[in-house]
């Protein structure tokens, strides 16, 4: 078996990237690429779970890619793509539906967080979707997934499809997936409620920072954002039990590269009015750049499909070579 450091993660194509994409996943993805081979890759099977008016669904697929690179990946060091153009993610998909069990994925709150109470109505593919994502992993003998801690339950089913599936077929075939989650931001919190996380289908522009969003509307939301009304503590006990609050110290945190100490250290005993405009001070340095390039690459497409392309081709070479191998293991010529 290959055991070589093989980086995948997948980031799906449905909307505008908000700040717990970047902090949880996409600043992940950036420092890795100087220490691994990396395969990013925009999950457009994924999005379709769920209908996507295609106009929408192929701009969004070049805004994401988009984000990719205005957030520091550098297509000549990772394998930058999207997942339907390499038909090898359907076909170990089929596969590994095959391998995976109907109680396994029963077992998935995410599914049954997202149908709440109609379940009959959802899509089967937002069902098995679990299952496809096992396949983008192990199409490729990935070693390391970095994700939010929102995507931990789906890699754990992972893991366990990859073990069923060697052990079934009595090879070493696949390598079991290590996540990388962050410690120290695997998942920012709405902006509004911080018992949920950030997410884009939250109906509240204000429960989130969109990474496109401008100087004035970060400076709103962050103001707008709910904190508490006594002066900031100087403990995690206690800001534990406001999660807010927790939540706003640890974006800033995780924002300015520092230790959870060291911010405690610089705003205890301040009023979140303080931290608040130091936060919004940081997000405008940092979140503005990254909009504004994300705004001047999708003013040319041409060569954001271009660069799918060229991920594609490198993309399908390892596909390939894994799928015919998977394939021989299955029993099919
Ligand atoms: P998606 O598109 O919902 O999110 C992309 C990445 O962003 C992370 N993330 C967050 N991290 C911290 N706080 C948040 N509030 C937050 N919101 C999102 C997600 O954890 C994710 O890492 N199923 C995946 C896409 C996928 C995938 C894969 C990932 C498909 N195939 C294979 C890894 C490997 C998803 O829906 O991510």
């Amino acid at each position: 078996m290959n055991k070589k450091k093989l980086v995948f993660s997948g980031v799906q194509p449905t909307g505008n990237l908000h700040l717990g994409n970047y902090l949880g996943a996409l600043k992940n993805f950036v420092k890795l690429q100087d220490e691994a081979e990396c395969i990013y890759c925009v999950v457009d099977l994924h999005a379709i779970t769920v209908f996507q008016d295609p106009s929408d669904l192929k701009n969004n697929i070049l805004e994401t890619t988009a984000g990719f690179l205005a957030t520091g990946l550098d297509y000549k060091k990772s394998i930058i793509f999207n997942q339907s153009s390499v038909s090898g993610h359907a076909e170990l998909g089929w596969i590994l539906n095959c391998v995976s069990k109907v109680g396994w994925l029963n077992r998935m709150t995410q599914f049954k967080d997202k149908v709440g109470k109609d379940k009959e109505k959802a899509s089967v593919g937002l069902y098995i979707y679990p299952n496809l994502m096992a396949a983008d992993i192990l199409l490729y003998k990935s070693t390391h997934v970095p994700v939010g801690a929102d995507q931990k339950q789906h890699l754990e089913l992972c893991r366990d499809i990859a073990q069923k599936f060697n052990a079934d077929f009595k090879k070493n075939l696949f390598p079991i997936p290590e996540p990388l989650i962050q410690k120290e931001m695997s998942r920012v919190m709405s902006l509004r409620d911080g018992m949920a996380k950030m997410s884009k289908s939250d109906e509240s522009n204000y429960s989130r920072i969109d990474l496109k969003d401008s100087a004035d509307e970060i400076i709103k939301k962050v103001k707008k954002a709910k904190s508490d009304s006594s002066s900031i503590p100087d403990n995690l006990k206690v800001l534990s039990e406001k999660p807010e609050a927790l939540n706003l110290i640890n974006i800033y945190t995780s924002l300015s590269d520092r230790s959870f100490d060291q911010t405690i250290n610089e705003f205890k005993g301040k009023d979140y009015s303080h931290l608040k405009n130091k936060l919004s001070e940081l997000l405008v340095e940092v979140i503005c750049p990254v909009g504004k390039e994300i705004k001047k690459l999708l003013e040319d497409k041409s060569f954001l499909e271009k660069i799918l392309r060229e991920g594609t081709e490198k993309a399908k070479v390892i596909a390939e070579r894994n799928l015919k191998e998977i394939k021989n293991v299955v029993g099919f010529f």
